[in-house]
């Protein structure tokens, strides 16, 4: 399976890369009005989404997905190598999920013209000239833990999420999608996890934290705290945030489990994506691995329901903050300076 991050540019893509400033957003000059909900058509930060499980794209076969404000195609090279369109044809609209796969191209069954994975029209019927402005939109592409992941923006600013520890392709992963708040940015969910107050309240998690502790850097914050768990007795997590929309958590107590969170805006609703990840060991019989796999999966969903009764319906807003929340207060100021883009715009 491919891993490498993968995308040709076209010319005209190359020429007009479409680059969202951040002065298209006037009305959210200050990070304190950030706009904690999801607008269909809002810009998003750059980076990794994850736009369908790894067993959703098979060999073969095209899937069609939503995706951020638009919709896109989802095939597999020869190679393997997914590739992640845009998914409306520039000649009269067809959905390309309903579309073949031709080699590596991806054909328009309405009137045949041919796409190659960099997007770039690669034929059209008869003896006609491919028109100007035939193209797709190809997101940079890459696919680990279980999930095919595309990047927002034309060239990534930086390399897809790595959990603490462990490099992703020594760890079996279990990948699953659930399509859980509507009208909440992916950063909400995700900044939990510098939502300290949260931690106490809605997790009963006891800590003793520094927040001097927590690393930021351009596109990941890290940290690594101690919490007594309700659930797990004394447990160390190894904290890494990467763009506005992943989280990995390294959990050591009794056992070790890795677990990956995700969020990604389709139109106006958020999907999550959770994935249990456990080192690959020759050693260990698959029932062990399995366990592990099921620990990291209650973990989760344990945390998951407990947010999910309060973030469901929430109109965020930075209000009255206490002592606390700087971390919040600080992790909204970095979502809020977070670039953002948006390719596919005239691919629509
Ligand atoms: S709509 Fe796709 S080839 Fe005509
Ligand atoms: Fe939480």
């Amino acid at each position: 399976m491919a891993t490498a991050i993968s995308r040709e540019r076209t010319a005209a893509q190359a020429e007009n890369p479409a680059k969202a400033e951040r002065s298209d957003r006037p009305d959210e000059s200050d990070w304190r009005n950030i706009f904690g909900g999801l607008r269909q058509g809002q810009i998003h930060p750059e980076g990794w989404y994850a736009v369908a499980l790894s067993s959703e794209v098979e060999p073969g076969r095209i899937t069609g997905r939503p995706f951020l404000n638009g919709r896109v195609a989802i095939y597999r090279k020869r190679s393997g190598e997914p590739v992640v369109v845009t998914a409306f044809c520039p000649h009269m609209g067809s959905d390309l999920a309903s579309g073949a796969i031709v080699g590596d191209e991806l054909r328009c069954n309405y009137h045949h013209f041919r796409f190659g994975p960099d997007g770039r029209c690669a034929g059209v019927p008869g003896n006609n000239r491919i028109p100007p402005g035939a193209a797709l939109f190809s997101y940079p592409t890459t696919e680990r833990f279980g999930l095919v992941w595309a990047y927002n923006g034309e060239t990534p600013l930086f390399p897809p999420p790595e959990v603490r520890d462990f490099p992703h392709d020594g760890l079996v992963s279990r990948a699953r999608r659930a399509h859980v708040y509507e009208n909440v940015a992916p950063w909400l969910p995700i900044g939990n996890t510098f939502d300290f107050l949260h931690l106490r309240h809605v997790h009963a998690l006891g800590f003793d934290f520094d927040f001097d502790r927590i690393r930021w850097g351009a596109h990941e914050a890290e940290y690594e705290i101690d919490f007594d768990s309700p659930d797990m007795g004394r447990i160390e997590q190894r904290i890494r945030v990467t763009g506005t929309n992943i989280s990995t958590h390294v959990t050591v107590g009794s056992s070790t489990t890795v677990g990956v969170t995700t969020a990604t805006p389709v139109g106006t609703s958020l999907e999550l994506y959770m994935v249990a990840c456990a080192p690959k060991d020759a050693t260990r019989t698959p029932e062990s691995i399995d366990a592990e796999l099921r620990e990291q999966e209650r973990f989760v969903d344990n945390l998951l329901a407990d947010d999910i009764r309060v973030m469901t319906g929430i109109a965020f807003r930075a209000g009255t903050f206490l002592q606390e929340d700087q971390p919040m207060a600080r992790w909204l100021r970095w979502v809020h300076a977070f670039p953002v883009a948006d390719p596919a715009a005239r691919y629509r």
